[in-house]
């Protein structure tokens, strides 16, 4: 098949969170199961000063934007036989220090950079000879690709050749801006309407692909459910409920080439099942760099996350401030809500050699992070998927999480299956249920011989990404029917 990919960010030449890796690992998996892929994304600043191999695409696309005619560099890079990212260049839009945001606020004019990038890809996808049999949008940054493709073959007259699908990485995330940013689309004003992208007298890029998107997914069975309810449906429940026909939950992959445990050159030592003690050398080594105390036998929790309401980080500061004590040590690394990041830098300065914390961004230590914990703090208010309970489990570091979205079907408690348990599980969003979580963690950390059946579980578990491209194949086939969500 020949497969499009779009989306705002791709790991290793951008990326904000879980959406760029995923759509790297599909990507890369897809193209290993023996198809052609193409991935569409911006070429954020950086980009062209890293990867020197990146060849000019001529000529430019000219974009039809409101009453302007806007310029799109296209930008290639072949990154494996039949895998070539294209980054679509325009330095008003894209050349710019963060994605999507500035000094904690949203651009002005994200409505014009991501109409712009989906009606590039868009023309890319229309353009191209032979054409796709797939185009997959991801979130709401490119969610108006299926609309645009299907207003262009319908004043085209042209027939249905290319599948659209569209995955919500986040239903929070919607894309909603004044009604005026419709114009710039180019649709038929006609279009602007309940049934199509307007939510409450507003433009809604996501509402647009729910709608039009041949399918629609998401990215863990259990969040498919959640999003058809009205606690979880963010407005759009009702919606969801009338498109379930053609809404399926697949959960995300992990690129276990880039999270392992054994030649990793993040890591201060390899360690596997086999030979754990390489777990304990990299505690050691972080110890040392966060200015924890030099202690191998305490257990040391970690987390590595955007600060935000989501992610439960005022559960885990509440927690903390009950559990924190000479049994355990807490490492974090994460950026975003500055009362949170506040709030963290005041935890360290009270706990100093107990709690270590780095705000900003850094893979590197990341992937040290999760090398390093014997337990893993996720307590999130949803999680569509969540990525970093899955490296986790292959990193040894035990996730501690709340029973939601897709850390419901990647963990399993004690209570679920003695044999299987991987993690421990917690269900209500509050200090306490958390608190109760990580005292659980406490005493299972006295019992080696638990520690260790847990830890096998996680490890030896395949999350791999080849899984998840499987399923995408079996959704983008047309004549296949998949049982339901
Ligand atoms: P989300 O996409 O909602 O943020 P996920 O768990 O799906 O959550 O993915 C988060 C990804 O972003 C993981 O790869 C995680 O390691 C990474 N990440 C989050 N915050 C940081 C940070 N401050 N530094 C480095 N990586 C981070
Ligand atoms: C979103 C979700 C996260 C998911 C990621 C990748 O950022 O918040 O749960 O893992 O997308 O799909």
């Amino acid at each position: 098949m020949r497969i499009l990919l779009a989306s705002s960010e791709v790991h290793p030449y951008s990326k904000t969170g879980g959406l760029a890796d995923m759509v790297a690992c599909l990507g890369k998996a897809l193209n290993r199961l023996g198809h052609d892929i193409t991935i569409l994304t911006p070429l954020h600043r950086g980009i062209a000063d890293a990867y020197r191999d990146l060849k000019r695409v001529t000529p430019d696309l000219m974009i039809p934007l409101g009453h302007r005619r806007v310029p799109a560099e296209l930008w290639s890079r072949q990154v494996a036989v039949g895998e070539r990212v294209l980054f679509v260049g325009q330095p008003e839009y894209f050349d710019r220090p963060a994605l999507y945001t500035q000094n904690g606020s949203d651009y002005p004019d994200n409505a014009e950079r991501f109409v712009f990038f989906s009606k590039a890809v868009a023309a890319v996808a229309l353009a191209e000879v032979p054409g796709f049999d797939v185009v997959h949008v991801h979130d709401w940054q490119t969610a108006l690709v299926p609309m645009l493709m299907k207003h262009e073959r319908e004043r085209a007259g042209r027939g249905n050749g290319t599948r659209t699908c569209m995955t919500i990485h986040n239903l929070a995330y919607q894309g909603v801006f004044p009604a005026t940013a419709f114009g710039l689309t180019g649709l038929p004003p006609g279009w602007f309407n309940l049934d199509t992208v307007e939510f409450y007298g507003h433009f809604s890029a996501l509402k647009a692909g729910i709608t039009a998107a041949d399918l629609i997914t998401t990215v863990s069975p259990r969040y498919a459910r959640e999003i058809t309810t009205q606690e979880f449906g963010c407005g759009l429940d009702g919606l969801l409920r009338c498109r379930q026909s053609v809404l399926h939950g697949i959960l995300n992959g992990v690129d276990y080439e880039e999270w392992t445990t054994s030649r990793n050159p993040y890591l201060a030592a390899d360690y596997g099942l086999e030979h754990l003690e390489g777990k304990t050398a990299n505690k050691l080594a972080l110890q040392k760099e966060l200015g924890l105390e030099i202690a191998p036998d305490q257990p040391l929790f970690g987390s590595v996350t955007r600060l935000v309401e989501q992610k439960g980080v005022d559960l885990m500061l509440g927690a903390l401030e009950e559990m924190i004590d000479d049994r355990m040590q807490f490492a974090l690394l994460g950026s975003g809500d500055p009362g949170y990041e506040q709030q963290f830098k005041d935890l360290t300065a009270r706990y100093p050699g107990k709690v270590a914390v780095r705000i900003g961004y850094d893979n590197r230590l990341a992937h040290r992070i999760e090398a390093a914990s014997d337990f893993y703090l996720m307590p999130s208010r949803f999680e569509p998927c969540g990525l970093n309970q899955l490296y986790s489990l292959r990193y040894g570091a035990i996730p501690i999480v709340r029973a939601v979205g897709g850390l419901d079907d990647s963990v399993v408690d004690i209570n679920e299956s003695e044999a299987r348990a991987n993690g421990i599980k917690f269900c209500e969003p509050t200090v306490a249920a958390l608190a109760h979580g990580i005292r659980k963690a406490l005493a299972l950390h006295e019992v080696p011989e638990l520690m260790s059946h847990y830890r096998h579980n996680g490890m030896s578990a395949d999350f791999s990404c080849q899984g998840t491209a499987q399923h995408y194949l079996k959704l983008y086939t047309p004549s296949t029917r998949l049982s339901k969500i």
